[in-house]
């Protein structure tokens, strides 16, 4: 297929335009490097940079595209909170954009990077599609907000949409991995410590009703997350918009992570215990079943592969 990859320049996005590749597709990237890495888009792949605002509709014009895999976003929940007009406009805006592109060129498929955060504070665990959406930031809500825009265009533009609500990513795929300037993700963090780039890691709450009283957050290696969008592609249905949670379906404590990191490495790293942030679940884990039955997609990494291979990913770097 001929396959259009917005964010193809950031961390999932080119792992998954890797893969991508390895499966024999075409894939063009359009990213504007706000947060991607040129270098990062791998070889094969051509890169048009720009927004999409600016750039979407030519790339897409009279092109032939069979499908858009659409990454590209503004991903800080704390800057959402912050600057929730950006996000809006960035996220909601843009993929506006992208969508209406793909409707004046008849571009029948996409697969969307929705989020964990469409939910929000979950009632109960593991979290289902079926689940309510309450997103307790801008981030969350401006993607909720895509998910419904590309329902919408199921209904009345007969585009297939599948929606993939990622939790938390993590590991890395040969030279692909994760390096954004803001790091906020807990793995990366706590192997920069390891690296001697940061003192210590903090934990924030060890009072929480779980084992060892921090949190507990449902890991998935990013080259398992990649295959399921090569499944979400092929699942997309003209007319139809589907959800699909991406988890491993089992929660993994702070200290569990940290725990890992200095095995893998093999490093000391100190940990400090902070208070509680305001606004942090107990427990966020996926249900993964919908995606297993329907799609036969299965986690085949565990924590222990993905701290692993984001350990040689950054070293290398
Ligand atoms: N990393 C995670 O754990 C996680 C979890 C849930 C959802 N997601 C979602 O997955 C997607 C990819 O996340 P990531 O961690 O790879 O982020 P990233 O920042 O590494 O990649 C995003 C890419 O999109 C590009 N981009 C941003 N806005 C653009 C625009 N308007 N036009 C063109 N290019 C633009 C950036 O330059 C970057 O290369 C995002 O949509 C994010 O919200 C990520």
């Amino acid at each position: 297929m001929k396959l259009l990859v917005t964010g193809g320049a950031g961390y999932i996005g080119s792992v998954v335009s890797a893969l991508l590749l390895e499966a024999g597709h075409e894939v063009v990237v359009l990213d504007d490097l706000s947060t991607g890495h040129e270098d990062a888009v791998p070889e094969g792949a051509r890169l048009v940079r720009g927004t999409l605002r600016e750039t979407a509709a030519d790339v897409l014009g009279g092109a032939g595209f069979d499908a858009v895999l659409h990454f590209a976003a503004k991903s800080l929940v704390g800057e959402s909170v912050e600057k929730p007009g950006l996000y809006w406009d960035k996220n909601l805006g843009e993929s506006l954009a992208l969508l209406e592109a793909m409707r004046i060129s008849a571009v029948p498929r996409i697969v969307f990077s929705s989020t964990a955060a469409t939910y929000g504070e979950p009632e109960s665990t593991p979290i289902l599609e079926t689940d309510p959406t309450r997103p307790t930031n801008p981030y969350g809500a401006s993607k909720l907000a895509i998910d419904t825009t590309l329902a919408e265009y199921a209904r009345l533009h007969g585009i297939g949409g599948v929606s993939l609500r990622y939790f938390n990513v993590a590991g890395a795929y040969g030279r692909q991995g994760e390096r954004h300037t803001v790091e906020t993700h807990l793995i990366p963090n706590v192997l920069k410590v390891a690296l001697g780039e940061r003192e210590s890691v903090h934990v924030f709450g060890e009072d929480y009703p779980t084992p060892d009283g921090t949190c507990l957050r449902d890991y998935i290696h990013v080259a398992d997350l990649g295959r399921a969008h090569l499944l979400a592609l092929d699942a997309c249905t003209p007319g139809f918009h589907q959800i699909f949670n991406l988890g491993s379906g089992n929660g993994n404590s702070v200290r569990e992570v940290i725990d890992v990191c200095r095995e893998v490495t093999g490093r000391d790293i100190p940990a400090e215990v902070s208070p509680r942030r305001p606004g942090d679940p107990a427990v966020l884990v996926a249900s993964s079943e919908k995606i297993q039955s329907q799609l036969g997609w299965k986690p085949e990494r565990d924590l222990q592969a993905m701290v692993s291979d984001a350990w040689t990913f950054l070293r290398s770097r």
